[in-house]
């Protein structure tokens, strides 16, 4: 255990700067990047994805947690848990492949056989006073928002996730994501620290002049801006902007579809955000037309233009849901300087390829916004590792929400190596 209160990695979160990006061993130091693993990664709720990756019984997907491996199952009455894929044998990993369908869970080894409920069923050889009740697969804690799939690998995850879930609730219902599927999926692997990536995620001041595609749909204007320095052309930008976000917010709420901004991003253990944002252009999806991908509708969605509800949490996931098509992410630390980004798109279960809609436009907005990302991760961490590199202020303006991931980070693990 860490015991740090007074040791070095305590003494930098105790100076750390509001208003100011995390001096440099937060996004290098190797010791560092263990405690992350274990004390944010480890006892938060963190996002590894959706239902749709477990569509039917038997359905199995395994995701990677630093050292631990979790199987997101879906079990024959049809629930999804989440075991660790650890047998309890002689501990081998059981399954290996990132996603497929299983009758019962089977360790090559020495075939010890589990149920998707984790039960071992079967156990060769064994004394005759072998317990198989005792011998279980070991249990994650999981949790499904609406599809949305959370796990925490602590045995007493933070509590107020349910204060989340029920808030977000009605904002996500109408997207209906039980009922979607995964119409394609990306890894990226960007060559910086997580909290590079998540940062980079938090703001938009980057956005105009990197992200051709996405500024497409996406107003940059609508992650703030300076007033004072805007010129003529800027200034009615913002101005349209701030009257159109108004007005659909009221226009959306009228239709039942929850919009205005909930922001919990530092002050909750399970930090989150959420805004339904408009989009420009024909405002109906992230797309390059900025018209829907997919012609069947998610849900009971009648409306193609309910823009593009946002939905963030803390500390490794962002999300668009639009009327035709959603957008999930989730940030998993690989080493100190490296870093997955897991991107999925999802439709309507019943909407078909080639005939509603068409991966390629479906996904050209973010894997290309995703690739420039990539690349800006990779140039900051190749900055931060100089000598030279000293925090520097974030905008007031444009960069608000990465301080408050910062907060929420330098909070939560002094919490934990306190506690
Ligand atoms: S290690 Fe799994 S059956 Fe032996
Ligand atoms: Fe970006």
């Amino acid at each position: 255990m860490l015991h740090v209160p007074h040791t070095p990695i305590g003494a930098l979160l105790a100076r750390r700067r509001p208003g100011y990006g995390l001096e440099q061993p937060f996004y290098t130091s190797q010791e560092i990047f263990d405690l992350d693993v274990e004390a944010i990664f480890g006892r938060y709720w963190i996002f590894v994805g959706v239902e749709a990756d477990v569509p039917e019984p038997g359905d199995c997907m395994v995701v990677d947690v630093g050292t631990t491996s979790v199987l997101i199952v879906r079990d024959d009455d049809g629930n999804v848990g989440a075991l660790h894929n650890v047998c309890r044998h002689r501990g081998a990993r059981i399954v290996h492949e990132y996603k497929g369908t299983v009758g019962n869970l089977v360790c090559r080894y020495h075939q010890w056989t589990y149920g998707l409920d984790g039960k071992l069923l079967f156990a060769e050889h064994m004394a005759p006073d072998f317990d198989t009740t005792c011998h279980g697969l070991k249990r994650v804690h999981l949790k499904s928002l609406e599809g949305l799939l959370f796990i925490c690998l602590s045995e007493n995850p933070p509590g107020d996730f349910d204060v989340m879930a029920a808030a977000m609730l009605p904002y996500l219902v109408p997207h209906d994501l039980r009922n979607t599927k995964v119409a394609y999926e990306e890894d990226l692997i960007e060559e910086g620290n997580w909290k590079i990536t998540m940062e980079n995620n938090r703001e938009c001041y980057h956005c105009s002049v990197n992200h051709p595609e996405l500024t497409v749909p996406l107003f940059a204007y609508g992650f703030g801006f300076s007033p004072e320095k805007l010129d003529e052309a800027g200034r009615e930008q913002a101005h349209r902007y701030e009257c159109l976000l108004d007005d659909s917010h009221t226009a959306w709420e009228a239709e039942g579809f929850p919009s205005r901004t909930l922001e919990h991003l530092d002050d909750m253990d399970t930090g989150y955000r959420t805004q339904r944002l408009p989009l420009d252009g024909d405002g109906e999806a992230h797309t390059l037309d900025t018209k829907r991908a997919c012609k069947k509708l998610l849900g009971n969605i009648t409306n193609p233009k309910l823009g593009a509800l946002h939905f963030w949490t803390q500390p490794n996931s962002w999300h668009h849901f639009m009327a035709d098509h959603a957008v999930t992410f989730s940030v998993l630390p690989l080493t100190p300087d490296r870093t997955l980004l897991r991107t999925k798109w999802l439709v309507h279960k019943d909407a078909v390829e080639g005939v509603d809609y068409d991966v390629e436009n479906l996904k050209a907005v973010w894997s290309a916004t995703n690739r420039q990302d990539g690349e800006l991760v990779g140039f900051q961490q190749s900055g931060v590792k100089s000598p030279a590199y000293e925090p520097g202020p974030y905008s007031p303006y444009t960069e608000g929400l990465v301080d408050a991931f910062a907060n929420w980070y330098v909070s939560r693990l002094a919490a934990q190596i306190d506690g």
